[in-house]
């Protein structure tokens, strides 16, 4: 087993390793020691996987549980749902001592961080991510949210769980294409943060040791988190491909997936960078033919006129400009605002 220790305000440990789910009442007993009831939030893909394993661990340590379960996919990701949630944890009688537990992937971890946030000014929450983009990313660091008809993760909460168990066995029944999803968070933190990493996968693809992989992913966020927890400096080098990705995947109405969307917004800024002299040409050309090799896209037919409005309505706005995460080197980005022009003839340049 890995485990990444998170300085967050409130600290916590991310595990990593098969069979984790077996240790989570043991889990729950170190870390909300008054907890007796557990909320189980999953959705209808993760849940009939994985929850029983879950709550066979829970009921080994005495622990009694409810369970919530949600329509898998981004749309169950709404305002309406987290009050709907939230009602079912009220009718259950669910107390402040109590606990909320995420078993899924990005959907089912932000909207049940936020419940947690939300229910009676703050529960605990555990965080039980079953996607590999939840094992590297959203799991980790207490970003919750839901979306707004206006973008993604509009209304939301920092809110820490007590902890992370990522149990890396639910990840050999995750379809194809949302492991792919997933690479393309991975390829973007080695475009981050570690040439290394982006050269092994250069040379082994997704055959990767999934454990060790995520650890070394959750290490890079540690370290950012540890820095920004809120989200007021470096943390925005997280969003790299995300301003156009965002919204390009809402424009898509979700058929693109997250990843893909990520991939798609991670090639354009690369290739703009190199167009503008911020990078070496041999970036996108590299960062191209990685996500390929991953199978995932790097191109939109979208216009790009279309796209502006929503990209200057995405949060990492501030005042009259968007902030652009900017590729300098393979390992190394760049926090660039950007005003309205500025973003239009920067994408335009790698669209
Ligand atoms: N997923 C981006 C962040 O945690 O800041």
């Amino acid at each position: 087993m890995n485990t990444v220790h998170i300085p967050a305000s409130t600290p916590y440990d991310v595990q990593i390793g098969p069979g984790l789910l077996a240790l989570l009442g043991a889990v729950i007993g170190e870390t909300c020691p008054k907890a007796t009831r557990c909320l189980l939030v999953t959705d209808d893909a993760a849940g009939p996987l994985w929850a029983p394993k879950a709550l066979e661990s829970l009921e080994k340590t005495g622990l009694a549980a409810a369970v919530y379960t949600l329509p898998h996919g981004e749309a169950s990701k709404t305002a309406d749902s987290l009050v709907k949630l939230l009602n079912s944890a009220a009718s259950e009688h669910f107390t402040r001592s109590d606990v909320f537990l995420a078993l899924g992937g990005g959907m089912v971890g932000d909207l049940t961080g936020f419940a947690a946030a939300c229910y009676m000014r703050g529960v605990a929450y555990i965080q039980l991510p079953t996607t590999l983009l939840a094992a590297i990313d959203s799991s980790v660091g207490g970003k919750t949210a839901v979306d707004l008809p206006a973008g993604k993760n509009l209304m939301g909460a920092f809110w820490q769980p007590r902890a992370v168990l990522c149990d890396t066995d639910t990840l050999s029944t995750l379809p194809a294409a949302d492991f792919l999803s997933g690479c393309a968070e991975v390829i973007k933190t080695a475009i981050l943060f570690d040439p290394e990493l982006f050269a092994q996968l250069e040379r082994e693809g997704a055959d990767f040791d999934r454990p060790a992989l995520i650890a070394r992913c959750v290490a890079h966020k540690r370290d950012i988190v540890a820095e920004d927890e809120r989200d007021t400096g470096r943390r925005a080098l997280l969003n790299l491909g995300h301003t156009l990705g965002h919204t390009v995947e809402a424009q898509s109405d979700f058929a693109l997936t997250h990843g893909q969307a990520v991939a798609i917004g991670t090639a354009v800024v690369c290739r703009a960078a190199a167009k503008y002299g911020f990078c070496a040409p041999e970036v996108p050309a590299r960062v191209d033919a990685l996500l390929e090799k991953f199978g995932l896209p790097t191109h939109t037919d979208y216009p790009l006129d279309g796209l502006m409005e929503r990209m200057l309505s995405d949060k990492k706005r501030a005042g009259g400009t968007v902030s652009v995460i900017v590729p300098e080197a393979i390992g190394r980005c760049a926090i660039r605002p950007m005003d309205r022009a500025a973003l239009h003839d920067f994408m335009k340049a790698g669209l």
